[in-house]
């Protein structure tokens, strides 16, 4: 086999190994070169970046995708979901920080400081329970129409904000960005 050759199988390769291992996660073009080199360094420099192509889904419905060993909540809210969300009063929340990793760390939770887009249709979240880990249930599950775990009953508001229950603070917002209308870019 020619090095063209072999270096195009091994593209193919992990290709087809990312894409099977990750759903609906597309690695980013920027990653390439570094795979090629098969390091170990480049490797985990790749990981820490994923593109998703957001384009099938539809208001009202959510995607899960592994990111960093995590699964991650990427809700398209609908109207109603956003009004609700943005109506909480925060002397109601259990957490008023919004663990927002893309603005200050004590900003505080209002809705538009946890969805990705200033109309807050965009809701991404990291989807382990900040009680002991466990993965949330969502499209509207629990007490307070968002998410609910029921290891120990923790509920979790539509903008991912903890209600009830012993988890302690609000599922995570990670580092995110769309980088152009359908593709959102994670880490
Ligand atoms: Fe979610 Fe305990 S791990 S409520």
């Amino acid at each position: 086999m020619s090095h063209a050759e072999d270096h195009q199988a091994t593209r193919r390769d992990f290709l087809f190994y990312a894409t099977a291992g990750a759903g609906a996660v597309t690695a980013g073009a920027a990653i390439w070169p570094l795979v090629d080199q098969m390091n170990p360094t480049a490797d985990v420099q790749a990981l820490s970046s994923i593109r998703v192509d957001v384009s099938g889904v539809e208001e009202g419905t959510q995607m899960t995708v592994k990111y960093l060993g995590k699964p991650v909540f990427i809700r398209r809210r609908t109207a109603e979901e956003i009004e609700a969300a943005r109506q909480v009063d925060l002397d109601d929340l259990i957490d008023p920080i919004a663990r927002n990793a893309n603005i200050e760390d004590d900003a505080p939770a209002t809705d538009e400081n946890r969805t990705l887009d200033e109309a807050g249709e965009w809701l991404v979240q990291i989807g382990v329970c900040t009680h002991l880990g466990c993965v949330p249930i969502g499209d509207g599950a629990g007490d307070y129409d968002g998410w609910f775990c029921p290891c120990h009953g923790s509920h979790y508001d539509g903008s991912g904000r903890t209600r009830k229950g012993p988890a302690p603070e609000n599922l995570p917002i990670p580092v995110a960005e769309f980088v152009d209308d359908t593709t959102l870019r994670l880490g």
